[in-house]
């Protein structure tokens, strides 16, 4: 032993003492509230699986966007559902779309809230993919023409930014789209607009909540030939790097909890700025467990939003926030 005499308990025996030896603190500075927006006015339809989100027109999304910056949350992503699906996800990109009208609204009536927005193709394709789909005739086969997809994730993310997003986020994980989107914004004058990109995402069963209430489960087959195999850590590291090399600013390992050692390696490999996304499945097991008694709700939710803080990440995406920024204050 080289340090016989320490006594760890002596510095735990009292909360003042702990304060003083605490290496991570979890701060409402470090949240990003997920809020979903759909057309319609006066719209707020429970997500069943998600107690206490909605989906919001955008007056209601105005008004939960003001109480997100009045209880000092820094940042909001977006996500919208639009009117009507197709197989191009034209709802997503098309002039007027219901996440331009959305963030045009928040810029006009809501103070010092950064307005993420996502983007994907999967919340506006009828078939539910990430991008655009080639069938095989006649069988369940299909593949996702990646580079047809890259031009209509640069228009996206061209057009959120046009309408005033602070930061843009794609998450569908072609390969390329993050150059892709870069030069859309650099040609069209948004070079100071900052990229969040998802560059380690895993094919998750944690998303489930999620589809729900984005509508988007896939109809067919499932994104394990886009989005990352569980079991692989190696290959996140890879992913971020080349997120990294064609012009990410922020990057982001998603879900969060089961995947702690992701993001330690990749805050520890590359010193970006680390995103983690406490995704829906994460947050609804915890909701389901609280509303029978069987745990601690707020010590559970802080604990675990402390423990992706300690892991590196320097921002947490959870629908926690709110509440999380109301028990902080
Ligand atoms: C894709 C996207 C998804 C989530 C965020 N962006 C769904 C998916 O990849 O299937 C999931 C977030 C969550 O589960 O909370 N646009």
């Amino acid at each position: 032993m080289r340090y016989p005499i320490y006594r760890p308990r002596r510095l735990r025996a009292n909360e003042n003492l702990r304060r003083l030896i605490r290496e991570t603190r979890l701060s409402t500075d470090d949240l990003i509230m997920p809020l979903f927006v759909r057309p319609g006015k006066g719209v707020r339809n429970k997500i069943s699986s998600m107690p206490g989100n909605y989906q919001l027109s955008v007056d209601e999304l105005v008004k939960e966007s003001a109480k997100a910056a009045d209880l000092g949350v820094p940042a909001i992503i977006l996500f919208g559902i639009p009117e009507k699906k197709d197989a191009l996800g034209t709802g997503g990109y098309k002039k007027g779309n219901i996440v331009t009208q959305a963030i045009k609204a928040i810029k006009s009536k809501v103070e010092n809230l950064i307005v993420i927005t996502d983007v994907c193709l999967c919340e506006y394709t009828d078939h539910g993919h990430c991008g655009v789909v080639k069938r095989k005739r006649g069988g369940k086969d299909f593949t996702v023409d990646n580079d047809a997809t890259l031009e209509l994730l640069a228009k996206m993310a061209l057009s959120y930014a046009e309408a005033g997003a602070d930061i843009v986020a794609p998450s569908d994980m072609m390969d390329g789209r993050i150059g892709a989107v870069r030069a859309a914004l650099d040609e069209n004058g948004f070079e100071n607009v900052p990229i969040m990109a998802y560059a380690a995402k895993y094919a998750s069963a944690f998303y489930g909540p999620f589809r729900e209430a984005a509508e988007s489960p896939p109809k067919f087959g499932d994104r394990r030939s886009y989005q990352m195999d569980p079991p692989n850590s190696d290959e996140a590291v890879r992913e971020v790097a080349l997120d990294i090399e064609e012009g990410a600013d922020i990057v982001m390992v998603k879900p969060a909890l089961a995947y702690l050692d992701v993001i330690y390696r990749v805050k520890q490999e590359f010193g970006y700025p680390v995103a983690a996304y406490n995704v829906s499945g994460e947050f609804s097991l915890v909701k389901a467990a609280a509303a029978r008694n069987w745990v601690d709700e707020q010590k559970l939710v802080l604990e675990i939003l402390t423990s992706i803080k300690r892991a590196g990440a320097d921002m947490i995406l959870t629908y926690h926030a709110m509440e999380v920024a109301h028990w902080l204050a």
